[in-house]
Parts: structure tokens; C-alpha cells; sequence
């Protein structure tokens, strides 16, 4: 049987709206799933975050990252939809970027619809949050992208939609008030305005165009370039598309792609390391214009046996712990620079933090939207019961073959509360305390040291093996061991980027 027939058969079997989301802080694969499931759906839609996102596809060696278009654009021309939604901040720039992209390879884009009601990213929303990141000396290690900035004018009710680019009267109104805002809180933070015309030459914010010299954003440039250069290139796709989604549900095959992470998500993640959006099973169907009980199979990914994180924030598990971080966020530091700095680093090291740069360089870990090396850490159980506890027990596993020739595979039980007595209400949290379960306080969380288990490595290839049968038996021991210490079920694991490189464990609920 073709692995598309035995995902239909065994996991998709009677399903109407499937999503696929991350129980970790992001990457862990969503492009690949969603990519190896388009081919079942009628409709892709994408519902959070924006083009902070960067989900990566491999088909026959060949390397496809979408940021913001959603990742089935790849079977646009076997006619099926790709939607985004109104939870998205969408910058039409990166759209058009992406189109150009698609259109230099060949590839259609005839059935991609936008939400006249996502929030629209603006050249101001880029620049506070680069002006925010260096002030506070990368505090959060954002990706500049201007997400937090969109998502809260969405709150501080001052937001801009996307179908506001096809009404030039109305996009100049709600612009002028919307810049009388940014134009308050940057005058405090960048009174000069030296900062805000640096980062306005990058080309991401159309290299200088939008500044001006006396009013430090140049407003007709703004409106020509959304008015006339972005809505003449998508405004045809712009279109009520929650309203589509609702009358497809439950009679079209829907599959929802998530963005970002559980433990980023601005409701369930750790304050202030988290991204804007609710990157949830619930931000997600919302953002999209449905209801949480219109996805009739949630599943989440899962990396293991390790997991990582872009930006800062607390990390128990981290190979290195702070110097690990520390070395990440390093200015300019690349994979290969770091290959550069510690040629000796292998899997089984004694040092963690050589260990880390050798996960990081077996699975490729860097950011695919900002190219920062990705901090790696064991896999985290109390995380993921947390995570699971949202976006419920069906999991896939990704990239268990990084770790093929590692001797023994650690993976955080619990943890050891090491830091300052800590009040949580009329319990006080004191050194030595044992918790079972994630500390959603980052007070705590960064204090939380990791009490690991240890199981032996598997020491063989596994790439090429298709079968749950076929695995090495200390692997499926391992994928055991998750389900039992998480209490989820591994519906999928993923041996590689590649589509076929996927094994289908068995019927959801059969074993
Ligand atoms: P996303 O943001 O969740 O879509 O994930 P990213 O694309 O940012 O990062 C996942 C990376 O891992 C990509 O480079 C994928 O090609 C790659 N990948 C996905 N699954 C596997 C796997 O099972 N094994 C290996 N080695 N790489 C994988
Ligand atoms: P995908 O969809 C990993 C992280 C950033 C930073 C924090 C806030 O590829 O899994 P933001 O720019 O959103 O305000 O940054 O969130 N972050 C991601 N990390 N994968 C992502 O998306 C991410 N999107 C945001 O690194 O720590
Ligand atoms: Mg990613």
C-alpha cells in the first residue's frame, strides 16, 4: 500500500477537518505533515501567526520555505484551496515575495484566498519591534518581523485589515491614526529618529522608501505602495474566506496548519517568551472561523528525542544550559561558524554543550526564517502533557533519526526546584520541591532543573525503514516510553524531511 493510501486508511479514515499543530516552541515539522496531507485535503488553511513562521518542505532534494503562504500552495494545481485566515497578521510583501517565488519555479497559485479580515502588517509595526529588540538588547529575540506590534493593535483597537488596502480613502483615515500612535511611542524611543532611519533601509521595509526626514514616516509613500503596488498584485484573492470555510466544514476535506508553537502561544506559553498569536488548536480553529469542535482529529508534533527553541526564554532541558543560549544568540553566529569555532563535537561527547552543536548540525537545526542557530534540548515530558492537555493525545514523532548513532537518549521526567522560596498563593515553593508537572510561572520554570531517565540509543541507520515493524526495538521502546510518561498516543513517525521518509504507526485508537 502507498504511504498515501495508509495515511488515509489508518489516520484519516472518515475525517472531514484535520489539523496539524506543534506541541513545542515551533519547527517541528508542520510543513513536512502538512505538505504529506494536502494531497488527502480539499482545503489548506492557515489561521495564526504571520511570516515569523518558516515551514520547510523537501521533495526530491529540493528545499521549499513559506512563511506566510500557507504549505499546500505546492497542490494548488491539483486544484485544491489554500486559505488564509483572519487570525494571520499578514504583510502583503512577504505575499507578493512568495508569489514571485512560486512563479520563477512554475508553480500556480490560482486557488490562494485571503481573509479581507487578517490584520494587516505595516511598515511601523516592523520598525517598533526592531527598535523594541535592540533597546532591550534582544530581550525576547523576536524575528522582526512586526507580529507582536499587529497583534496588538488588533487589542488596542487601532488595527488595519487587509481589505482596507482596496479602499484608498479609508486606508489613509485609519493609517493617519494608526501612525499618530507609533509616532507617540517612538518620539520616546527613538527621539532622533537615527534608529528608526537605520532599520527603515532594510529591504524589508522597501529600503528607506517609507521614511521621512521631518515626520519620520512618509505616509504617501506607505499608501501608494499597499494601495496601489500590493492591492493591484492580490487584491483578486482577497476575499470573505471565513464564510467559504464555514459553509466547506464537514463536507469538504479541511486540513488546518498551525503555526508556530503550543509553547509559544501568547495564552498557554511562558510570559514574555512567547509570540503573539495563540498558537493552539483553539487560536487556530478560531482563526480561521471555526469552532474548536469542527476538527475532528487534532495532531500535534512532537520532536524527540530532543526539541528546540529560537529566541529566549527558559529552556530547562538545554544541552549547555545558559551557555548554550548564550552562544545561540550570539551576534551572527551561524551553523558553520560554530562548526568553525568547535570542529570537536560529536553526539556521544562528554561536554553537553558539544553534544548540542552536534544535534543542532545532525538535524540541521537553524531558524528557517532567521537563519539563528536553534537552541536544542532533551525532550521535555511535563511540557508535553501540558500541551496535550489542549491540543489533545494524537501525536506524530519527528526526527528520531537524528539521533541514530547516539549511545543513550535522555529525557526529562520532572524537575527539582532549585531557585529562591517562591509564593504561588498560600503554598510556598522552597528548594528540593519535586514537580510532575510544567510550571506555566517562567519564575519557575527557570529554576526548574530536569530529572532525566535514561534509555540505551538504538546505534543504527533508520532513515530508509518504512515499517513500525521494521524499527530497531529500542526505538519503539522509546516511542513506548513517551506514550506511557505522556500519555498521548504516536499516531506517525518521521524518519527524515522527506515525504516518504514517514511511517504510519497503526489505527488511531487500534493499539
Ligand atoms: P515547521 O516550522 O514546524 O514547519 O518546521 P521547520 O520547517 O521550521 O523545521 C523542521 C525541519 O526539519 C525542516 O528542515 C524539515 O525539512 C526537517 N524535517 C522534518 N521532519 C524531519 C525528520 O523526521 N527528520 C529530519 N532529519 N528532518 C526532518
Ligand atoms: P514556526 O511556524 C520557532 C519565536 C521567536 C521568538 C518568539 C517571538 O516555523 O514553527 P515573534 O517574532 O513571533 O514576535 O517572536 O517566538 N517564534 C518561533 N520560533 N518557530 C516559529 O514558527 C516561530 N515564530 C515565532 O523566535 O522567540
Ligand atoms: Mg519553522
Amino acid at each position: 500500500m502507498s504511504l498515501d493510501s495508509l495515511i488515509r486508511s489508518k489516520v484519516l479514515n472518515g475525517k472531514r477537518t484535520v489539523a496539524i499543530v506543534c506541541n513545542q516552541f515551533g519547527d517541528t515539522g508542520k510543513g513536512k505533515f502538512i505538505d504529506l496531507l494536502s494531497t488527502w485535503a480539499d482545503v489548506i488553511a492557515r489561521g495564526t501567526g504571520g511570516a515569523n513562521a518558516g515551514h520547510t518542505i523537501k521533495i526530491g532534494g529540493v528545499e521549499h520555505i513559506f512563511h506566510l503562504i500557507p504549505s499546500g500552495i505546492l497542490h494548488d494545481k491539483d486544484g485544491k484551496y489554500n486559505i488564509i485566515g483572519r487570525g494571520v497578521v499578514l504583510d502583503p510583501r512577504v505575499v507578493v515575495e512568495e508569489l514571485d517565488l512560486l512563479d520563477k519555479a512554475g508553480l500556480s497559485y490560482d486557488l490562494l484566498r485571503l481573509s479581507m479580515n487578517a490584520k494587516l502588517v505595516l511598515p511601523q509595526h516592523i520598525v517598533i519591534d526592531r527598535v523594541r529588540e535592540a533597546k532591550t538588547g534582544k530581550e525576547i529575540g523576536t524575528t522582526g518581523r512586526g507580529i507582536g506590534p499587529c497583534y496588538e493593535d488588533q487589542t488596542g483597537r487601532r488595527g488595519l485589515t487587509l481589505n482596507d488596502i482596496l479602499n484608498r480613502d479609508i486606508f489613509v483615515r485609519k493609517l493617519k491614526r494608526n501612525l499618530a500612535h507609533y509616532n507617540t511611542v517612538l518620539s520616546a524611543l527613538d527621539p532622533d529618529m537615527q534608529n528608526t532611519k537605520k532599520i527603515m533601509e532594510h529591504e524589508h521595509l522597501a529600503n528607506g522608501a517609507y521614511f521621512s526626514q521631518t515626520r519620520r514616516f512618509d505616509l504617501d509613500a506607505i499608501v501608494e505602495m499597499y494601495t496601489a503596488v500590493y492591492a493591484g498584485r492580490i487584491g483578486s484573492m482577497i476575499t470573505d474566506v471565513e464564510a467559504r470555510l464555514r459553509d466547506f466544514a464537514g463536507k469538504k476535506k479541511i486540513l488546518l496548519e498551525g503555526a508556530q508553537g503550543y509553547l509559544l502561544s501568547v495564552d498557554y506559553g511562558f510570559h514574555p517568551y512567547v509570540t503573539s498569536s495563540d498558537a493552539s488548536i483553539e487560536g487556530l480553529a478560531k482563526g480561521v472561523g471555526l469552532r474548536v469542535q469542527d476538527a475532528d482529529l487534532v495532531l500535534g508534533i512532537v520532536k524527540a528525542p530532543y526539541m528546540t527553541r529560537v529566541g529566549a526564554g527558559p529552556f530547562p532541558t538545554e544541552y549547555g544550559g545558559e551557555r548554550s543560549e548564550k552562544h545561540c544568540q550570539g551576534e551572527g553566529m551561524t551553523l558553520d561558524r560554530e562548526q568553525a569555532l568547535y570542529p570537536d563535537n560529536a553526539l556521544n561527547h562528554d561536554d553537553e554543550f558539544l553534544r548540542g552543536i552536534a544535534i543542532r548540525k545532525a538535524g540541521s537545526e537553524k531558524g528557517a526564517t532567521t537563519g539563528r542557530p536553534r537552541r536544542v534540548g532533551r525532550l521535555d515530558l511535563p511540557l508535553l502533557r501540558y500541551a496535550a492537555q489542549t491540543n489533545g493525545n494524537k501525536v506524530i514523532l519527528t526526527k528520531l533519526d537524528v539521533f541514530d548513532e547516539s549511545d543513550a537518549i535522555e529525557i526529562c521526567k520532572a524537575y527539582v526546584y532549585k531557585g529562591p522560596a517562591y509564593r504561588m498563593g498560600k503554598y510556598t515553593l522552597k528548594q528540593g520541591h519535586i514537580l510532575f508537572c510544567a510550571p506555566q510561572d517562567p519564575e519557575i520554570l527557570k529554576h526548574s532543573i530536569p530529572i532525566y531517565g535514561k534509555l540505551p540509543g538504538w546505534k543504527q541507520k533508520t532513515s530508509d525503514i518504512k515499517t513500525y515493524a521494521a524499527l530497531p526495538q529500542k526505538m519503539r521502546d522509546l516511542v513506548e516510553y513517551i506514550e506511557r510518561k505522556a500519555k498521548v498516543e504516536v499516531v506517525m513517525i518521521s524518519l527524515g524531511p522527506e515525504r516518504e521518509q514517514t511511517i504510519v504507526r497503526g489505527g488511531i485508537g487500534s493499539d
